[in-house]
């Protein structure tokens, strides 16, 4: 019988049918064009136990794209880690923008700070060491937040994912986008529960209900597109 664990990926590939792929898309279209920074960042975090949890340059090649299409200027992102996507984010917004960083950790960001320093950049970055849920809460209570975010990336506790989209609705304007990452958790989303390793189990179910209602939320047009690991772009629409 199919061992069917075998098809949750958990290589740096993705979901992408080979590594070969993978790699040729990276050499091709993504390390040339990725900014010095950004590889310096990358290769400082690859050492780090965690390293898998940066976001891929293939993703953040995407990201760029989509910060520019919206002309972002204040952006949120939770789950900063090491800081690839908010260094990719620093490096695109204009000189004056802001991004309102939230992460549990302060360590992990600590290891890719002295590249942002160097990038000249961290004056647009407002680290803020906590839970995202009651940042963005208290975001809300400030009077002029409503609608006055661009864009946010969403990287960090499954659990809170929905949570997260009612609070993003009302703090980005009209047209602005929000992109969750790992929207195919591993691929788990397609699979018998009991073929799911147990550590991915409340994963599986959590992006499960989370892709269920974003593509029945009438208030966003969606993409979700199999890059990286599953990534799920929405646009506000009123
Ligand atoms: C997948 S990593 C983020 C990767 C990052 N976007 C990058 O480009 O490297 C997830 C991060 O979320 C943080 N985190 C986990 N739960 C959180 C929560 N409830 N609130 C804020 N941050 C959280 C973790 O500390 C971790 O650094």
């Amino acid at each position: 019988m199919e061992d069917k664990t075998k098809k949750v990926s958990t290589s740096s590939k993705g979901l992408l049918q080979s590594e070969e792929l993978y790699e040729y898309l990276l050499e091709t279209s993504v390390y040339p064009r990725e900014p010095k920074p950004l590889k310096e960042l990358r290769a400082v975090t690859a050492t780090h136990p965690r390293a898998m949890m940066g976001t891929s340059p293939d993703s953040g090649q995407l990201m760029a794209m989509l910060l520019t299409l919206v002309n972002a200027k204040r952006t949120i992102e939770i789950g900063v880690f090491t800081g690839y996507s908010l260094l990719l984010t620093a490096l695109t917004i204009p000189d004056d923008g802001k991004i309102t960083a939230i992460d549990l950790n302060w360590d992990t960001y600590e290891i890719g700070l002295p590249i942002i320093k160097k990038a000249g950049v961290e004056h647009k970055i407002n680290f803020i060491q906590s839970e995202a849920l009651p940042v963005l809460d208290k975001l809300l209570e400030t009077s002029d937040s409503e609608g006055s975010f661009d864009f946010a990336f969403v990287d960090a506790d499954k659990i809170n994912y929905l949570n997260y989209h009612e609070r993003l609705l009302k703090l980005l304007r009209v047209g602005g986008i929000v992109v969750y990452d790992n929207t195919l958790w591993g691929g788990t989303v397609a699979m018998p529960e009991e073929s799911v390793p147990e550590w991915m189990k409340p994963g599986q179910h959590y992006t499960i209900e989370l892709n269920k209602s974003l593509a029945a939320d009438p208030r966003i047009q969606i993409s979700h597109a199999p890059l990286g690991d599953g990534i799920t772009i929405c646009k506000r629409l009123y």
